[in-house]
This record gives C-alpha cells, structure tokens and sequence, in this order.
C-alpha cells in the first residue's frame, strides 16, 4: 500500500496553512523505531507548511509519540500533557498523540477522561494518516481518536525528515510474534510484517546518494526479517533472508557501516553468523539482548533459550567472526526472581564481557502474562540487583575501555561535541563515543585517531599525523 489517497490531504492542509508560518513540536518518547516513525511524521508536517521548533510555547501543533514498554513513559506523557493545556488556552495549539501508549484502551480511556483537550489521538497502525486526521480538525474544529486494533499494512513512500545526515534508521520489519511475557510491544505494534527487499534497498541506495554513511536496519526482531512471509509461502529461497539483506545493503557504494537492532538469539542462524563475517561494513558489533542469565526465569520470560544456549551462541560468534563484541539488554526483578537466578545474570555478565549493558527495572505491563505471576519482586530488591549489575557492568566497561588505549582506530565522525566547541565526536565500529581536536573537513568521515586515554563514557582521540 502507498501513501497516495493522504497526499491529497497533504495537499490541502497545506494551502490552508500557506503564509501563515506555523511551527510545530515532536516529542519523541520511545525506542528507534518509534524514533523512525516520528521522522516520517515530521517528513508529513514540513510538507504541511509547518516547520520545527523546540519551544512548546510558539508552537501550533504539538505532537506526543508515545512509548509504553516502561511505566515512566506514562508519567512523562501526563506530567507534559498538563503543560500544554496551559498553551492550547492561549494560543488554540492543535495536541496530537499517536504511537505505542494509543494502543492500550485503559490509556487512551484515562486521555478522554483527565485530558480532554487533546484533538488527535492516532495509533502505530494509522500513523500515515495524520494529515486526514489534521484535515478534519482543521475543518471540523472537532476531536478525532483513529486508532485500529487490527494490523496495518506496510505503508510505503511516507515523506521523511531525517534527524541527522551522517547516521540514518531504516525500518524493515513491524512488529513481533514472540510474546515475551513481561513486553507489551506485541500487543501494541501487532503482529510481524516485513518490507520487501527491494524496497529496502531502494531506501538505502536513495540515503547513499544523499550521503549517508552509516546505516542501522530496525525491527522489534529484525533477525526474524521475512520469516512470516517464508512460512506462508509468500517468500521462498535457500538462505535466511535477513543474511541475505544484509549482503545486499553491503553491496551499496557509499555506505561504510550498518548496524541492526534488536536480533533475537533463538532466531540467531548460521547464516547470519557468516554474513557478518563476510561483509565488511556490517559492524562487528552485536546488540544481543540476554534479559535474564537464568534459565528458569528465560523460561518463565517465554524467551525459549537457556543459559547454555545463549552462552553456546556467544562462544559461536567469538569463534567465527574475528573481533567480535557484544551489547545486552538486562531486566532485573522479574517476577520470582530469587537471588540464585540473579547470580546466574551475573555470571553470563561476567563471561560474556559486554561492551555495553542497558539494564531495565522489571516493570509491570498491564495485559501481560507476568504482570499476572505471583511472587512479584519487592521494589527495594529490584534496586538492590540493579545496582549490583550495574557495578559488575561498568566494572567490565571500564577493563574493556582499557583496551582500546594507544590502539588506532576508525572513527566516524559525527560533528562538534556538544560540551566543547573546539573538539570533534565520532564513534568507533564498536559503537564507543570519541572526542578528539580535528578539523571541520573531517565531520561525515571516517578518520584514523588512536586513542590516547579512556573515560567511563568517551574515549579521546589524536589525528594520526600523515
Ligand atoms: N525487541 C527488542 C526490544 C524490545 S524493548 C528485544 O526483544 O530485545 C527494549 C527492551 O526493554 C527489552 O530488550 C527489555 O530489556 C526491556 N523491557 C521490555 N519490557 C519490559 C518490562 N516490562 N520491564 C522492564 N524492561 C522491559
Ligand atoms: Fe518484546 Fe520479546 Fe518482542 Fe522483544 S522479542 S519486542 S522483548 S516480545
Ligand atoms: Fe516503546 Fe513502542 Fe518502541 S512500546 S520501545 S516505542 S515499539
């Protein structure tokens, strides 16, 4: 399905906002999809005739791309929500919010009921239809909910307005079938569906003309990119299609890296293991989310692998692609979570090695099944756990920051560092964060610096002479 029947709605909006020289605000609440989502919803506005600003209070239209895998999205959502309504009474501001949190009915009930001053609410599967939905209040002067439960199609040839022009997102899959218990993202993104290849392709050829150089391809299980499609017989072919994407996109002149977020390890297959391999812009980095080092919880967790496993996995890739390290996801207090199986998270922490830990509070989802289980974790142990991976985490990151001191390293360069004018910010291929004295020329570029000193969260940089 394409974007045609919204364009004409794109058109009218348009002439009625024409010379009027209204601004709008985004706030982007969620993960890098839902980040992906808001620069096509940014793409639909500026065609619009609306253009970006941070300060809510000259704007015209608000917009809330909401999150909701965490229960401090919803705080965030109503403590902002009370501040526009103060600038809606002055100045008329149209309030919009879509994403995840519009596709759980006890959240947009609460919206209807505390904040009813709010024009559009709109979910993940009506997203392209903002500008209908705009038209309508615009003409209207009335309030629209345009939320679906069922699955939407893939929308191609949204208008998009990049946040950035070295680094670009490219979604390639929607949504999830693995129902891991604590998540709610399956309920409110619905079930997989992915893009077609060429039309992926086509996406990252267009970026590389317009020169961008680093690409990350996004799905909720981006390893499982076409399966769905494969089982029904829709897709056939030998080898998993989301190696075979991947050494498509690295054929792409221009392009000098691509990552991808977030794979799942039980959809982890051999042949992906050897695309990586063989592709040399292909980052030899990989986010492998663990959740839990206990193989009672992973069962519990419904994320159908074991300790073993995933260790078994990460032993794998050491072993085939040379120069390999990983980043995780952690959730600590899982329902029942005993200290035993908190010891054995951090024992996989302390083998693995990870460059990078992003570590969650379990946090109650309604409608899920552990939000159900018995024996929910006392909020102070919680704490207690986390900040006890969050010791071993660190500890690990700073001996792996050690590593790269007096080693050289290729840098993509992103820019000036926002703390000091004068210094220059990349990151490595392993994704760490570079500081360094450099010259504007070099910013979209991958330098050679060696690394002269490391800090908890950037590492510095010289320009090696010659
Ligand atoms: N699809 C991805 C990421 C999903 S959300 C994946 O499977 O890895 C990003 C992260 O949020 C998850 O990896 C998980 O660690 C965390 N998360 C999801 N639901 C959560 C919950 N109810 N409480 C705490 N953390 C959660
Ligand atoms: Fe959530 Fe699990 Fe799907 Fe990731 S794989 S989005 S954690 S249900
Ligand atoms: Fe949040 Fe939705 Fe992403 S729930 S993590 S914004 S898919």
């Amino acid at each position: 399905m394409n974007i045609e029947n919204q364009k004409q709605f794109i058109e009218k909006v348009k002439n009625i906002n024409a010379g009027k020289n209204l601004k709008y605000t985004i706030f982007t609440m969620g993960c890098q999809l839902n980040e992906n989502d808001s620069e096509k919803l940014c793409g639909m506005l500026e065609e619009m005739n609306y253009t970006k600003t941070d300060d809510i209070s000259e704007s015209d239209f608000i917009i809330f791309n909401t999150c909701c895998v965490r229960e401090n999205a919803e705080d965030k959502l109503f403590g902002k929500l009370g501040e526009v309504k103060k600038i809606k009474e002055q100045k008329g501001t149209i309030i919009a919010i879509c994403g995840c949190m519009m596709q759980e009915k006890h959240i947009v009930e609460k919206i209807k009921k505390s904040y009813p001053f709010v024009d559009i609410l709109f979910g993940t599967h009506t997203m392209h239809k903002l500008p209908e939905d705009l038209y309508t209040v615009i003409c209207n002067k009335n309030k629209i909910q345009d939320i679906l439960d069922i699955d939407g199609e893939i929308i191609e040839g949204i208008p998009i307005k990049r946040n950035d022009n070295i680094k670009a997102s490219v979604t390639i899959m929607n949504g999830c079938n693995n129902f891991c218990s604590y998540c709610i993202v399956p309920y409110v993104r619905g079930r997989e569906r992915s893009r077609k290849a060429e039309d992926i392709i086509a996406e990252v050829k267009c970026l590389a003309k317009e020169g961008y150089k680093e690409i990350t391809l996004l799905g909720q299980n981006v390893n499982s990119y076409m399966r769905v499609e494969r089982e029904q017989n829709l897709a056939t072919g030998e080898i998993d299609f989301f190696a075979k994407l991947l050494r498509e996109v690295n054929k792409i002149d221009g392009i000098e890296r691509i990552r991808f977020i977030s794979p799942h390890p039980k959809d982890f297959t051999d042949d992906v293991i050897e695309a990586i391999r063989d592709c040399e812009k292909v980052c030899k980095i990989i986010h492998l989310p663990l959740q839990s080092g206990s193989t009672e919880i992973l069962k519990r967790m419904n994320r159908k692998y074991t300790k073993e496993q995933y260790l078994a996995l990460v032993e794998k890739m050491k072993a085939r692609i040379p120069g390999i390290v990983l980043s995780t996801d952690i959730i600590v207090g899982f329902p029942g979570e005993t200290e035993k199986n908190f010891e054995d998270t951090l024992d996989v922490v302390s083998k693995v090695h990870f460059e990078q830990v992003y570590m969650f509070i379990y946090s109650r989802r309604v409608g899920t099944p552990a939000d159900k289980m018995e024996n929910q974790v006392p909020d102070e142990v919680k704490h207690e756990r986390f900040d006890r991976l969050k010791k071993l985490a660190e500890s690990q990151i700073a001996g792996n920051n050690q590593k790269y001191v007096n080693t050289i390293q290729k840098v993509l360069v992103e820019g000036k560092s926002k703390t000091n004018e004068n210094m220059l910010t990349g990151r490595t291929e392993t994704n760490k964060v570079v500081n360094f004295e450099g010259t504007d020329d070099m910013i979209g570029k991958i330098v050679n610096l060696k690394i002269v000193s490391e800090h908890m969260w950037y590492l510095k940089g010289e320009v090696l002479n010659g």
